[in-house]
């Protein structure tokens, strides 16, 4: 939905991305926003040309009403960058003072202001406010903003021990403000120092498996990438296959594929930085000599992959975008394959048996077969004829 974001003298028209979603009625920005730019106008903090980092901004809404200053926009999300993109074309708007920055790039020095959006992943906050510790000065204004439900007693503690006194706002339409002083009195713990990286051991296989702060599943394997890497397809020891691990996370379901199949030409590809991050290193780590034909990249589903050239793609979809639930991802990424795969290639998934896959793969590939079931997850396999 284009949903016009009227705040003060600016008329935003913002649309989630990417724009075909099935649930129209989603708005590209949300009340914490309107707040946000509300408070920075009454409060006159932008009368002059200011640096700005604004953190987690999903469709530009922040970032978009910012865009006489100089501003960093950083995010974990390639679609959010993607989408940011697209509302300020929408909305003729110069994006040469804006720098889309990823979660690993490294933070300017001393931000007049810091416009920080909490993010679901409470590791992910954390690894954020460790980061922005690092560059902030006495005189950084620091606000956050959420809705006020999501923001609990703990996740005001997380502020207040990474940043500073911190307190909170009346609620405004069910969304809230977070105001930290950034006096630099405040000596984290040892422990909150830390990274927000994870480690643990991929059972089945004995594998070492390094995961960024906002990788999905950070904490232990995902109870349907369990059951998937027991029905991954058969391939001989010598396989050169071009495989896709799609939504690639930590990248356990190719590198299982590595574990049968070294030679196996798997590109890896997730719209989450953290995650192709976390992928790159867990092949280099775990199969050094298969990492020179292995390939990584961000990308909303397989948008920038080269049609007709691939043998297998492999994939658990996701069935939510930042806060909402959806399958739209799922039917593009099965749309994707069908246009990415070889003629004979095939697309295995995962999936939870209620979520109905079978139809769209039928819809899609007019084939669908299944391969394995338990009491709650499905494997299918979908053939390009
Ligand atoms: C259910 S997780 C699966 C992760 C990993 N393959 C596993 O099995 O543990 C789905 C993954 O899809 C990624 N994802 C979500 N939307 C995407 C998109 N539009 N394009 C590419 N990847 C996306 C998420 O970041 C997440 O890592």
């Amino acid at each position: 939905m284009l949903s016009p974001f009227l705040v003060h003298d600016k008329n935003l028209y913002l649309e989630r991305y990417p724009t075909y979603q099935v649930n129209r009625s989603l708005q590209a920005w949300d009340a914490a926003d309107e707040y946000l730019v509300n408070y920075l106008s009454e409060q006159a903090l932008l009368n002059s040309k200011l640096t700005i980092l604004v953190f987690n901004d999903n469709f530009g809404a922040l970032s978009l009403n910012l865009t006489e200053h100089r501003v960093f926009a950083i995010s974990d999300s390639f679609i959010s960058h993607q989408g940011l993109k697209h509302n300020a074309e929408q909305n003729h708007l110069s994006l040469d003072e804006v720098k889309l920055l990823s979660s690993l790039d490294k933070l300017p020095a001393e931000p007049d202001l810091v416009l920080y959006k909490i993010p679901k992943s409470n590791s992910l906050l954390k690894e954020q406010l460790a980061q922005l510790r690092q560059v902030v000065s006495a005189n950084t204004i620091f606000i956050a903003a959420d809705k006020a439900k999501n923001i609990q007693s703990s996740t005001l503690k997380v502020f207040a021990s990474y940043l500073g006194t911190t307190t909170t706002s009346l609620a405004v339409k069910k969304a809230r403000l977070v105001f930290c002083q950034l006096d630099n009195k405040v000596q984290a713990a040892n422990e909150q120092q830390f990274s927000q990286t994870k480690h643990w051991l991929l059972e089945q296989n004995s594998l070492d498996i390094t995961n960024y702060a906002n990788v999905f599943a950070r904490d232990k394997l995902d109870i349907g990438a369990r059951v998937f890497i027991d029905h991954l397809p058969t391939l001989s020891a010598d396989s050169s296959k071009k495989i896709i691990d799609l939504g690639c996370g930590n990248g356990v379901i190719g590198l299982s594929v590595l574990n049968t199949a070294p030679q196996c030409q798997i590109h890896f590809v997730d719209e989450s930085y953290m995650a192709v991050q976390s992928a790159k290193e867990n092949v280099e780590h775990n199969f050094p000599d298969s990492f020179k034909h292995c390939q990584f990249s961000v990308d909303d589903c397989l948008t920038n992959i080269e049609e007709n050239n691939v043998d297998i793609v492999l994939c658990n979809p996701p069935f939510h975008q930042q806060n909402a639930t959806t399958d739209h991802i799922a039917w593009q990424m099965f749309n994707d394959s069908f246009k990415v795969l070889k003629k004979g290639g095939e697309l295995r998934i995962v999936g939870n048996r209620q979520l109905g896959y079978h139809i769209k793969l039928k819809r899609i590939f007019g084939n669908c077969k299944l391969i394995a079931s338990n009491k709650k997850f499905v494997i299918l396999s979908a053939i390009k004829r």
